[in-house]
């Protein structure tokens, strides 16, 4: 396997509720780590911690316990002018682009900005020259650059999103749901962009999505959370096709006719939810688990390490 670009070491993000001594455990210890050049594919239902995680990673947020390092460097204790420099490599891509991008500032402004702070030596029309390359490279016209977000489509902002994040050379992007809030019909043509992009700049991505279709087409790996934790990592095809985690069964039994993968029955998960400021007792699936056992309900399970590398977190007896 290549070099570890990303390590996350038993981390866990609470937030404060606002009643004393209450916390939503939004990440609850989460180890994984990402590789350069590949994507790995994040998943779990709404609120399990992905963007949570992902902010955490790009040190958006603090973490409330564990260490993130990108590159060998632990983030945890880096200023924030250190930070500052570590920034131009790892970027994020979010899911709405109308809400990230200063309404009114123009194109050529949004894009301006990364190198001005930056670069503060560059010139105006070194800027220039970058920005109309940076829009050429997202499939935008150069005079685009003169309009304001309003005036684009749903996918052209995303482009402008998308050449934001790339402006600075990353080598690391978080991509949470970026396509998530577009039609159906564009979001084949950001994907592919992204895709282009990331071996045109070789970029590595960490891609949120609620989508597993275009998981499985656009990432290398998969982490499956749930409530705050990692059931289940591995490569693609090892989690599409073997499905060992209990979780990851029933969130893959919910999208049929998806090439390659085995075909089952539909698993539908019964129950809410759990809170994530009074998560349960031992694993944190057991609440909704069809093969729940007594040490579930007392004993958190690690992930353990399968033949085919696969890490699973569960007291199940599975290869
Ligand atoms: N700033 C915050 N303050 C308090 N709670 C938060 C905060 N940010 C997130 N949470 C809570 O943490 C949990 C995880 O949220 P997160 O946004 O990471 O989930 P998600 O998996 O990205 O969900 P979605 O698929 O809906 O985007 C949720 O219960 C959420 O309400
Ligand atoms: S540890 Fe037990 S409850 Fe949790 S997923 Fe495995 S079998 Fe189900
Ligand atoms: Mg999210």
């Amino acid at each position: 396997m290549s070099e570890v670009l990303v390590d996350v070491k038993d981390v866990k993000k609470y937030f404060p509720t606002g009643e004393k001594g209450k916390y939503v455990k939004a990440v609850d210890g989460v180890s994984f780590q990402i590789y350069k050049g590949e994507t790995l594919g994040v998943v779990g239902e709404s609120g399990c911690g992905k963007s949570t995680t992902g902010r955490l990673v790009l040190k958006l947020l603090d973490v409330t316990e564990g260490t993130v390092s990108f590159k060998g460097q632990e983030l945890n204790g880096l200023s924030r002018k250190e930070m500052r420099g570590l920034r131009r490599e790892m970027q994020i891509i979010f899911q709405d682009p109308y809400a990230s991008l200063d309404p009114r500032k123009t194109v050529f402004q949004i894009l301006a900005e990364p190198f001005q702070i930056h670069n503060k030596e560059m010139s105006r029309e070194e800027i220039h020259e970058k920005v109309t390359s940076l829009i050429d490279h997202v499939g935008l016209r150069p005079e685009h650059i003169y309009r304001y977000p309003h005036e684009f489509s749903g996918g052209q902002r995303q482009r402008v999103g998308i050449a934001r994040a790339i402006a600075l050379n990353p080598e690391f992007v978080v991509c949470d749901e970026p396509v998530s809030a577009l039609d159906v019909s564009i979001q084949a043509q950001v994907i592919n962009l992204m895709a282009d992009l990331k071996k045109e700049f070789q970029l590595t991505y960490m891609f949120i999505s609620h989508d597993l279709r275009i998981i499985k087409h656009f990432c290398d790996r998969v982490m499956v959370m749930y409530l705050g934790n990692v059931v289940e990592i591995g490569e693609k095809t090892a989690i599409y096709e073997k499905r060992r985690h209990p979780y990851t069964k029933a969130l893959l039994s919910a999208i049929p006719n998806v090439k390659g993968t085995a075909q089952g029955e539909r698993i539908l998960l019964t129950g809410d939810i759990p809170s994530p400021v009074n998560p349960p007792s031992g694993c944190p699936f057991h609440p909704r688990c069809r093969y729940c056992m007594d040490i579930c309900k007392k004993e958190k399970p690690c992930l353990r390490t399968m033949a085919d590398g696969t890490q699973v977190a569960c007291h199940l007896d599975m290869e």
